[in-house]
């Protein structure tokens, strides 16, 4: 299947857009807005599965929005997004599928003959990773499981353990070594017996040197303390199988080239989230998510959340010039969310050169970041009030607590509330120094309860938001080549470290590497 594609900053739409920016837009006042039309946040707000979302108060009106939906058509990004469910190479750059839809779809599906073979494989190895998530929360010997993976192998699985903290079974810790400094490893190490550990090995290629670094030192540590049975207490998460059994693992599960890293908790990479909340619960993880896709998939482009904020996202990066946006979760168990959605979006659409190769012209992606509500108020808010620059920011509570600690809920709630209506108004003041010029964009998320389902809807959510606009800004968003060079220039530099050599290294490093260097 051939997509045809238009870079969004070559399209009719765009033009329009500016001259609707130029007229109305950059003059925007919400306050006004709101005072014009009584119908403002019933239009600018819907329900999708499992997601409430409240975009009213946002620099947009219905003019803007129907713009972006003709940018949107323009641009091909029907025929993109259904080339992606088809299976097509949208990811040219790497010859390859993208389906962590079909991870998610639902045994039985109709997925189509082409993707049938593909379709059973999942099913077959989703059904063998829930029966051995099953037979490790049963076997209470194990009291410890430790993830060492790094990015989409390690942020998904952690964000998403964390945050269905309520689910989880008791008798179990998880543990999540990323990082290639020893004192991460190190301290988890410290707190474990050997015979009560179970260390998963995830990584999609099962070359990435911090994961083989940490890896090759837990079996070490595993065999130093006079333990043999690394079948029972190894197990990888790998596409690259074949490289899992070189490294002396037999218990594998697999997965497949058309799973992004960013987009593989889905996969076997989710084994920490299964042995978490169990077979069941991942399960309604997936189906979270599959219904998410099929809104993204099924709902007309002006009711289809996804759709809506990728344009947003669009409006404000490239007509309102806006380089970054807050993610707010009011909800602590959401604590590893912005880190989450920071690799899911930037990894996918920062980017410089479109399809062709050829440099873009309009801004990619904009720096995410962010922080739970409250703690946020008391550091970062005051830059969003009263700084110089705008920065949308996203909220996301939830309705019902899952704790009975009397009163907590509703302060947390009325925060939430407070701080996108303290964004919006203002508040003026003729001395300057308490002027709050209001006026500040934010979206708000309601999830009803933090549930294995509302999250995998979340979660796909942002993941088809991001699709959006990067299909919009005519760039792949499933690549990530700007993450190899400086691999490659650290195996330069390590053994530089040992020997003090810094031929050929500019001042800067050469004088770094030298301060750097371990003292006999
Ligand atoms: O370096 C970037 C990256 O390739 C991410 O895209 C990926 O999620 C991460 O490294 C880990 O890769 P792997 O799962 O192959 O170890």
């Amino acid at each position: 299947m051939t997509t045809t594609r238009t870079r969004g900053d070559r399209t009719a739409a765009w033009g329009a857009l500016a001259a609707h920016y130029e007229a109305s837009g950059k003059g925007f006042d919400l306050r006004r807005a709101f005072a014009g039309d009584p119908g403002r946040f019933a239009s600018l707000s819907q329900a999708a599965p499992h997601v409430f979302a409240d975009l009213s108060k946002n620099l947009i009106d219905a003019h803007t929005e129907s713009l972006l939906m003709a940018l949107a058509r323009e641009s091909g990004l029907e025929a993109h997004r259904d080339a992606m469910f088809a299976g097509a190479h949208i990811n040219a750059t790497e010859d390859r599928a993208v389906l962590h839809t079909l991870l998610r779809a639902p045994p039985g599906a109709s997925v189509g003959a082409k993707l049938a073979g593909a379709f059973s494989d999942v099913q077959a190895t989703l059904s063998a990773m829930l029966a051995y998530a099953e037979q490790v929360r049963a076997d209470h010997t194990i009291t410890d499981v430790v993830n060492i993976g790094i990015g989409g192998s390690d942020l998904g699985p952690q964000m998403a353990v964390l945050a269905l903290d309520a689910d989880v079974a008791p008798g179990k810790r998880f543990h999540f070594v990323s990082n290639v400094d020893g004192h991460e490893l190190a301290a988890v190490l410290r707190g474990l017996a050997p015979e009560h550990t179970l260390f998963l090995v995830a990584s999609k290629t099962f070359t990435t040197a911090e994961t083989m670094a940490n890896a090759r030192s837990a079996k070490r540590w595993f065999e130093q303390s006079g333990s043999v049975d690394i079948a029972r207490h190894f197990a990888a998460l790998t596409t690259n199988v074949e490289a899992a059994r070189a490294f002396g693992i037999e218990t594998t599960f697999g997965f497949w080239d058309w799973v992004g890293g960013r987009y593989s908790l889905w996969s076997a990479i989710g084994l920490p989230i299964a042995l978490a909340i169990g077979a069941e619960g991942f399960r309604r993880l997936l189906a979270g998510a599959h219904a998410m896709d099929d809104h993204f998939r099924t709902a007309p482009l002006e009711r289809n959340l996804p759709v809506r904020l990728g344009l947003l996202d669009v409006w404000y990066r490239n007509f309102h010039g806006f380089t970054s946006r807050g993610i707010a979760p009011y909800h602590s168990a959401l604590r590893r969310l912005p880190a989450y959605l920071q690799q899911l979006e930037m990894e996918s659409n920062g980017k410089q050169v479109d399809m062709s190769g050829e440099p873009v012209s309009a801004a990619t992606s904009p720096v995410l970041w962010g922080e739970p509500g409250t703690n946020g108020q008391h550091a970062y808010f005051q830059m969003l009030h009263q700084g110089t620059d705008v920065i949308p920011l996203e909220f996301i509570a939830v309705r019902d607590a899952a704790h009975d600690l009397e009163g907590h809920h509703a302060k947390l709630l009325a925060n939430a509330l407070a701080q996108a209506q303290a964004l919006m108004v203002g508040q003026a003041d003729a001395g300057g120094h308490r002027n709050f010029p209001g006026n500040r964009p934010s979206s708000f998320f309601v999830l009803e309860r933090l549930t294995p389902e509302s999250l995998g809807a979340f979660l796909a959510l942002y993941e088809h938001r991001v699709f959006t606009s990067g299909s919009v800004w005519g760039i792949n968003s499933f690549d990530q080549w700007g993450v190899e060079l400086g691999k490659v220039l650290a195996r330069d530099i390590e053994p530089r470290l040992a020997s003090g050599d810094t031929g050929g290294l500019d001042a800067s490093t050469a004088g770094l590497l030298l301060r750097l260097r371990p003292r006999a």
